[in-house]
């Protein structure tokens, strides 16, 4: 088969990236982080928008050099329609836009969280890496999404359940925000909670029929026992951080993990992968190994870099809709959620 060069753009948050693939094989993954945003503890949409707007050509050619290939080869530019923040979409959208113009290649639309899912069939440069066969079941872990999503091929996939509130990665940012950690918490969250006791500290888990989630109440009384324990000693969190960190994770895993485990059993399906930004958790990985040798799950983990928001992910993503003739209009506007196109 002829070589082709896709090229992937992501801006839907706070990461500008651009990935370049031959076929389903990653030639480079170039992404730029915005740090501005550490000190208001958040997103500020509009601070995004503005450094998407800067990072994005120097980003695309960045990647389009560690390819060692030139615009001109380009088979088709792929870009994140959603969902996303808008003006921070608007960005990667109306750039791909102009170049399928100016390059006459076709463009591909991609959905956000689909790409994390299928960022589990990005290929090495050995192509050795081993991927999941159809059916299979993925539990999408990220600041704005928590799904466990049924994918029976590339572009069919169902929903089986999700949260009603908090996403987890949202939880482990706000636990951090009450612990003064820094933004976004979930890794800093991961890392001290590596020094101490899961069980040092117990949180109700919320009773939620289905495959449903709900975050909101462990993080209120994650809030209600620390201000209980403030009281009788101001030094609590100082004193044990790291406890903390491992029992809040401990519990945020186990409400994953048990809705997980309810999916496979509920569909009888044993391959199983995580994806998202909370799957770069240390803790939720190594539940999951735990799956592969107790319960006999095939899993497949993530490599960290395609954890995050990365363009690799929405390059392999078009590239499978490419294979398929289907291509974006120019009339493509961005959606902000899921559903909302
Ligand atoms: O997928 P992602 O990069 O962006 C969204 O699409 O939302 O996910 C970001 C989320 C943040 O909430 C961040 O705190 C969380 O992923 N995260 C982690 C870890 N690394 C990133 N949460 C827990 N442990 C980690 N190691
Ligand atoms: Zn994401």
């Amino acid at each position: 088969m002829e070589n082709r060069y896709i090229l992937g753009i992501e801006s839907s948050c706070d990461d500008t990236s651009a990935a370049i693939l031959c076929n389903n094989k990653l030639l480079s993954n170039v992404i730029a982080s915005q740090a501005v945003h550490a000190e208001f503890g958040g997103v500020v949409p509009e601070l995004a928008s503005r450094a998407h707007q800067q990072n994005i050509i120097p980003v695309i050619t960045t990647a389009l050099r560690r390819a060692g290939i030139e615009k001109e080869q380009l088979s088709a530019v792929v870009f994140t329609r959603g969902p996303g923040l808008l003006g921070s979409l608007l960005v990667g959208t109306s750039f791909a836009k102009a170049l399928s113009l100016g390059l006459n290649i076709p463009m591909v639309e991609i959905d956000h969280m689909q790409a994390h899912i299928l960022a589990h069939f990005i290929q090495n440069s050995e192509g050795s890496k081993p991927m999941p066969s159809f059916p299979f079941l993925c539990l999408t872990v990220s600041g704005g999404h928590t799904q466990i999503v049924r994918i029976d091929d590339y572009f069919k996939m169902e929903v089986l359940g999700q949260t009603i509130d908090d996403a987890a990665g949202e939880a482990f940012d706000k636990v951090a925000k009450i612990m003064s950690l820094p933004y976004p918490g979930g890794p800093f969250v991961d890392k001290l909670a590596k020094e101490g006791n899961p069980y040092a500290f117990s949180f109700p888990k919320p009773s939620i029929p289905g495959l449903d989630f709900s975050f909101s109440g462990l993080k209120t009384s994650f809030l209600y026992f620390l201000r209980d324990r403030l009281k009788e000693d101001p030094q609590f969190i100082e004193k044990h951080k790291n406890d903390l960190c491992a029992s809040i994770q401990h519990s945020i895993i186990t409400i994953l993990m048990d809705k997980l485990n309810k999916a496979v059993k509920h569909t009888g399906i044993k391959q199983v992968a995580i994806a998202g930004g909370v799957s770069a958790n240390s803790g939720l990985r190594n539940a999951m190994t735990k799956m592969n040798e107790t319960q006999g799950w095939i899993t497949f983990i993530p490599e960290f870099h395609f954890t995050t928001d990365n363009a690799a992910m929405i390059a392999i993503a078009g590239y499978y809709k490419f294979l398929n003739n289907d291509f974006a209009q120019q009339s493509a506007t961005p959606y902000s959620r899921s559903g909302s196109r």
